[in-house]
């Protein structure tokens, strides 16, 4: 679901106490904090909250997908005090493709501490990017970070479904690669009122590039 590097279930673990203790680091992540896991497939980060955490939780773990089986399947098996998760009907082209055109993202504003979107700007069209970042600025409590990977490069289109060459893997189906032009993707975060925190190039899944967001000031 996520690419190559959780191949097995230890890596699953592992990349989720990974990412948990990267979300402390570096969006401030702590035992009271809200954090919304936005295309939460089958729930991979409440694990990692789970093992990471001393009392197994933080104040509010919401995890939110478009794919009903997988969220049937976390709800199942992961919901506990602290955890909940919720399934939009909205299109994707890839993930659900006869979903409604409405957007959301399942969160009042200013009621997330830290949101998470691991690969998921990274199966997305242009139109909606722009309309979910101002979502995410929306949904971001004043002193709230957004952690979210995408692939992006200087000096190609501004946006591009499944790029010709690029990365490790021969790119099929809709939205299988989503690649946007560094400058775009920037300017797309500061026209929904964010700002960036800290950008890492391409360390991420396949090659994916790390974005910490923060509202403007
Ligand atoms: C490549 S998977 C990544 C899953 C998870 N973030 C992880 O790292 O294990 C992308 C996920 O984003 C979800 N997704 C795509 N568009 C979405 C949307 N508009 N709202 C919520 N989830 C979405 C898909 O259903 C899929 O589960």
């Amino acid at each position: 679901m996520g690419g190559k590097h959780f191949k097995d279930d230890d890596a699953f673990i592992r990349t989720a106490v990974r990412d948990v203790k990267r979300l402390e680091r570096l969006a401030g992540l702590t035992a009271s904090s809200r954090l919304l896991d936005w295309g939460c497939g089958a729930g991979r980060l409440a694990v990692g909250v789970r093992e990471h955490f001393p009392e197994r939780r933080i104040a509010d773990y919401h995890g939110v997908d478009v794919q009903p089986d997988l969220i049937s399947w976390a709800r199942e098996n992961l919901t506990a005090p602290g955890f909940r998760f919720t399934c939009v009907d909205v299109a994707n082209e890839r993930y659900n493709p006869a979903g409604l055109p409405e957007r959301t993202i399942a969160a009042d504003p200013s009621s997330v501490d830290v949101f998470y979107a691991y690969s998921v700007f990274s199966h997305m069209n242009d139109d909606d990017t722009s309309a979910y970042l101002r979502l995410i600025s929306e949904a971001l409590s004043p002193d709230g970070k957004a952690f979210v990977t995408c692939f992006v490069e200087e000096g190609v289109p501004d946006w591009e479904e499944n790029p010709e060459g690029y990365g490790p893997l021969e790119w099929k189906g809709r939205l299988h690669c989503t690649r946007f032009a560094r400058s775009h993707f920037e300017a797309l975060v500061s026209g929904a009122g964010m700002a960036v925190d800290r950008f890492v190039y391409g360390r991420e899944t396949d090659g994916q590039s790390l974005y910490v967001l923060r509202p403007a000031s």
